[in-house]
């Protein structure tokens, strides 16, 4: 047959292969349970298997924090996936939001032959200082009028996806095809909706170390990283940063949310990925009480006569967040948010970290609850689904008394209770810290 310019059967391959191997690793609460620690498991298991590892995120930006700890040196990511020191591939997708200046220093924190693996999908969008003065100037003015503001991380999120959908915002594709900071700088001027008071801090300077960051990244067309990482039987590793009751579709009342979808879905589809790409599905992580920080309704949040059960997680596991340094806010499990994260998510695992803290807990206080089922305040009507406005409600609990038990039996009770309310069973707890304490169930 002779060769035919248009049907290549080469060309026609790409896309054909599949991943063998392959997860999503996502939260199932409000963020920060401990979604790291599955991570590293699970490039273990993929290395013990003879993979190479493609990690990777589909969403969000550096309002992300994880510490990852390297040879007893601990580095704080907010681009970077946690996978970061195991991956061949760590790929930063399209659904993100990349500050360029701030990701190069995170590179840098990597060991020299981990630098290069970092490669940023060209449809990512900037978010530069500009987007983070935004984010700051709307919280300011929101709580100057009295009206409830989010809480946002500043980190710029928010205002750079609204200017995404008014096409005002450049893609990694556009400023890499600047070829010059002051190039640069007028495609980020390209902002008529943004008030003069936010534009006119913008420098030719910034622009300047902008520019200079992103002619050192690697710029890549994403899809073809993960085309050829199908055909060379990579695993893939999908980390999705925040967590699913912080969804702007389905998270808390549509109002107190963060900016990038936050479910498994939603994630694998910013990174240009389908689910079934991911063999093994997506692990749900939580953790054995609820934390959470920002603005917003938080129903299990310990009442003031319960600081004492706060005291003691806040002792051990410290609660503040990496991005913000802001000491999170504690409270019961909640129930009724993870089966709303179930019904969301193609879980096929659960894991349930801080299960340690429980027995500490039932000494602090003799009943260990969780939340079951939500009560509407003004009907007493009783709802098993996450209400949309969870002001308007209270959560009900069911109460495990402690006394007299030793801590392998508060373990194992409470594993029971929250199986038993989830409706699924637990695959693995977290008992401390590290890698080790992980245990399958
Ligand atoms: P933004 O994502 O910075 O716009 O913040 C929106 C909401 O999401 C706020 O309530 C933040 O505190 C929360 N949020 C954002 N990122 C994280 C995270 O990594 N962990 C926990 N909460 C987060
Ligand atoms: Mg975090």
């Amino acid at each position: 047959m002779s060769e035919n310019p248009i049907f290549n059967p080469e060309r026609i391959k790409i896309g054909a292969g599949k991943f063998t191997a392959g997860k999503i690793v996502f939260g199932g609460f409000f963020g920060d349970e401990g979604k790291g620690k599955i991570v590293d498991i699970t490039c273990s298991d993929y290395k013990k298997n003879g993979y190479k590892i493609l990690s990777i995120r589909g969403q969000g930006s550096g309002n992300a924090g994880h510490t990852v700890e390297v040879n007893g040196k601990k580095m704080f990511f907010h681009y970077l996936t946690s996978a970061g020191m195991e991956a061949d591939i760590m790929l930063l997708g399209a659904g993100m939001l990349i500050d360029p200046v701030r990701l190069l220093d995170e590179i840098k924190q990597l060991p020299e032959n981990k630098q290069a693996i970092v490669l940023i999908d060209e449809r990512a969008m900037l978010c530069c200082d500009l987007d983070r003065k935004l984010d700051e100037w709307i919280e300011n003015e929101t709580r100057s009028t009295g009206k409830r503001t989010i809480g946002t991380t500043k980190s710029g999120v928010g205002p750079a996806t609204a200017l995404r959908a008014l096409r005002q915002h450049p893609t990694f594709a556009d400023v890499k095809s600047c070829k010059s900071k002051e190039d640069l700088y007028k495609i980020i001027m390209n902002r008529p909706l943004v008030p003069m008071r936010i534009m006119s801090s913008m420098t030719m300077e910034y622009a300047g170390k902008l520019f200079e960051a992103v002619n050192q990244l690697s710029i890549v067309n994403g899809l073809e990283i993960i085309s050829n990482c199908r055909e060379e039987g990579y695993a893939v590793l999908l980390e999705v940063s925040q967590a699913v009751l912080l969804d702007p579709l389905f998270g808390n009342g549509g109002h107190f949310v963060t900016s990038t979808p936050t479910t498994d879905i939603g994630a694998a589809a910013g990174a240009g990925l389908k689910l079934d790409d991911f063999p093994e599905g997506s692990t749900m992580v939580l953790k054995a009480y609820s934390s959470k920080v920002g603005g917003g309704p938080f129903p299990t949040k310990f009442k003031e006569d319960e600081a004492a059960i706060a005291d003691v997680i806040y002792r051990i596991v410290g609660e503040c967040g990496v991005t913000t340094g802001r000491k999170r806010d504690l409270g019961w499990f909640d129930a009724v948010g993870v089966r709303h994260s179930l019904m969301l998510s193609n879980c096929r695992e659960i894991a349930i970290n801080c299960m340690d803290l429980i027995p500490k807990l039932a000494k602090a206080t003799d009943k260990i609850k969780v939340c079951y089922a939500y009560r509407k305040k003004e009907t007493d009507e009783v709802t098993y689904m996450w209400p949309y406005d969870l002001s308007k409600y209270e959560p009900l609990y069911i109460e495990l008394s402690m006394t007299e038990k030793t801590d392998e039996q508060i373990i194992d009770d409470y594993i029971h209770l929250v199986s038993t309310v989830i409706g699924r069973k637990i695959d693995y707890i977290g008992l401390g810290p590290g890698r080790e304490d992980i245990r399958k169930l």
